[in-house]
């Protein structure tokens, strides 16, 4: 089941947290990886640690250059690119609105919302060309429900889930699926840009009582980049312990 033997998937963010899970899931289901971060070392060892022919990739998401040339260097070493995952995000500061200031909005928006824009632009001729491709955006539940003291990134998570319904509506009849995923609290570094205030108040929404694990995002996405996810296009999946039910 969801086989990926022969495929290349780039996910974006992978040196660390839920990108890596999702980089290390897709790989046992056979993937090569093209492990894609800001972190090029972190990126490099965690790739070197899956094996096989998959390999780290210095990216910036937020320069469209970049993507470009990330993308290009992922067709180069191993002629294809079946699967994208836009999974490298910030939270941004934690802050009400009137204290952030344009540097902080711009920054989220650049990484956040621009960052799978550029990505997904990068790749998607090459994927129409071939009649395939499996795209999955990681938003946030912050994007349904809103989270206080997060506008910038509320905003930007919100944005992604439009932007992959659209986007899917656009390549439906050419063997293309983009979805995305709304994951609640995961333990990952990104906490770490947040109050422990703000996680409680995250936490305590969540009917499960408890975060996520990467692990468990990953299990979401793999089938959303599988060959099985064939008449599933244009969806907001939550993993989010019940938070939302919309
Ligand atoms: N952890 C959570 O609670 C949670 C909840 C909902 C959604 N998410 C989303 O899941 C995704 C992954 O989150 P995480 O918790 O694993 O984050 P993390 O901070 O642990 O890791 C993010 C990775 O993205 C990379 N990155 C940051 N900016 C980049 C850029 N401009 N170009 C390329 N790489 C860049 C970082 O170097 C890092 O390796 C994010 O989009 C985040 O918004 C996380």
């Amino acid at each position: 089941m969801f086989q990926l033997e022969g495929q290349t998937a780039i996910v974006t963010g992978a040196a660390t947290g839920i990108g890596e899970a999702i980089a290390r899931r897709l790989a046992r289901a056979g993937a090569t990886v093209a492990v894609a971060d800001l972190d090029l070392d972190g990126a490099s060892e965690v790739a070197r640690s899956i094996g096989g022919a998959s390999f780290g990739l210095k990216l910036d998401i937020t320069s469209s250059a970049s993507a470009n040339q990330a993308v290009a260097e992922a067709i180069a070493r191993t002629g294809r690119v079946d699967i994208l995952v836009n999974n490298a995000g910030i939270a941004g500061k934690a802050a009400p609105l009137w204290e952030q200031t344009d540097e902080d909005w711009q920054k989220v928006i650049a990484v956040n919302m621009t960052g799978v824009f550029n990505c997904c632009r990068a790749v998607i001729l090459h994927m129409r060309e071939r009649k395939y491709g499996r795209i999955v955006n990681i938003a946030s539940i912050a994007g349904k429900e809103g989270n206080p003291n997060m506008t910038g990134y509320s905003a930007t998570k919100a944005a992604v889930i439009g932007f992959t319904k659209s986007m899917a509506k656009e390549v439906a009849t050419e063997g293309i699926c983009v979805n995305s995923v709304t994951p609640a609290v995961i333990r990952t570094k990104i906490l770490e840009q947040l109050t422990e205030a703000q996680i409680s108040y995250m936490t305590d929404k969540i009917p499960m009582r408890r975060t996520g694990t990467p692990e468990e995002i990953a299990a979401i996405v793999h089938f959303l980049s599988s060959p099985e996810c064939s008449f599933v296009t244009a969806q907001c999946y939550d993993a989010s312990g019940g938070r939302a039910t919309y």
